[in-house]
């Protein structure tokens, strides 16, 4: 049994409408998506801004009503509150946010942030307590002056490492970690993103690791799905969806990394405006008559692609894989 099993989750808003209010259409913010994660494990959710990405994980911790579908954690849809109480499932599945200035209480001061999810589930003297969120400040790099300061007095590196702290806090299995590096320049990021590698070595916590980046995911992420407008486009190891993507969408997404490389730049940009130029020509190969991705189809044990079957096994052994 995987860690967390999604299965054909749908997440619909209602639009309403007219004098009556009444709902006329939907947002279909995510649009039946399947995939589980295994213990111990970093599971990449990439896509571009709107695809689906947050929702998704705030279904998974609790935080978003979910239309259909069920979301299992240790055989019970914990997309029932009364289930989520029953397995203490908030204090095993915790949630990093993008903005930590704005998910941090302003008002708080260091200590009694990191202890709120303590306060909640565990009952400490406040000796202990203390001696606690001093551990956790430490194992993200931080002092034990860091105590008695106010969010704003520390940089974004240094909230995004106040935000793991107070996550790690109750020992959880999972981290939902929504885009948790993207406001940070690139050297804050590479410290980050190690601060929670050597926190999962040490604890065995999985991620959830969502990003609009490819190239942020690369080096965290075993297993990677790809979300395109409510929907997986394509899911594989890092070796599948890196060195085989079969979906123009995520040849895109590909295509985006920056290149560092001052050399191959000028090459870099040509084959992102090649991609580009299929993307736009190709939307009836891609996508169905109503625009919609299709159904994901397996090509090798661990890759799956949305796209016609027969369309994606010829493109799979262009690529030379195994077919399933
Ligand atoms: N409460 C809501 N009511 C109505 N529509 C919503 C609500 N929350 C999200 N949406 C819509 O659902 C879609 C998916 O939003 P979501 O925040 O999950 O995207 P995302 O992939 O996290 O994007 P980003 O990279 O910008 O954070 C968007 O079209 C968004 O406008
Ligand atoms: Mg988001």
């Amino acid at each position: 049994m995987s860690l967390i099993e999604i299965k054909d989750l749908k997440v619909h808003y209602p639009i309403r409408t007219g004098f009556w209010n009444r709902i006329t259409d939907s947002v279909r913010a995510v649009d039946g998506i399947t995939f589980n994660i295994e213990a111990g494990e970093t599971y990449g959710l990439v896509g571009e801004s709107g695809s689906g990405k947050s929702t998704t994980g705030k279904s998974v911790v609790g935080l978003e009503k979910v239309t259909s579908g069920s979301i299992m954690y240790k055989g019970v849809d914990i997309t029932k509150k009364a289930n989520r109480t029953k397995l203490d499932y908030n204090q095993d599945v915790q949630m990093i946010f993008q903005d930590s200035l704005s998910s941090l209480n302003p008002r708080k001061r260091i200590e009694d942030i990191i202890a709120e999810p303590l306060r909640n589930f565990e009952h400490l003297s406040k000796d202990d307590e203390k001696l606690r969120v001093l551990q956790l400040l430490d194992i993200v790099g931080l002092d034990a002056d860091a105590l008695y300061k106010y969010p704003h007095q520390f940089s974004g590196g240094q909230r995004q490492r106040i935000g793991v702290a107070r996550a790690v806090a109750t020992n959880p299995k999972l981290i939902i970690a929504d885009e948790p590096v993207s406001a940070l320049d690139l050297s804050v990021q590479a410290q980050v993103l190690n601060f929670m590698k050597k926190i999962q070595r040490e604890f065995g916590i999985s991620y959830l690791f969502i990003s609009h980046d490819l190239g942020v995911v690369r080096h965290m992420c075993n297993n990677i799905a790809i979300m395109n407008r409510g929907r997986l486009v394509e899911i594989g190891t890092r070796e599948d969806i890196y060195n085989h993507p079969l979906h123009i969408y995520t040849k895109r997404l590909l295509a985006a990394i920056p290149e560092t490389n001052v050399n191959q730049r000028a090459a870099h940009r040509a084959s992102r405006l090649a991609v580009e130029k299929i993307y736009q020509e190709q939307q009836s190969k891609y996508y169905d008559e109503n625009g919609e991705a299709f159904p994901l189809i397996q090509v090798s044990p661990t890759h799956a692609v949305a796209l016609p079957e027969n369309i994606a096994k010829q493109l799979a052994s262009q690529e030379g894989e195994v077919q399933a």
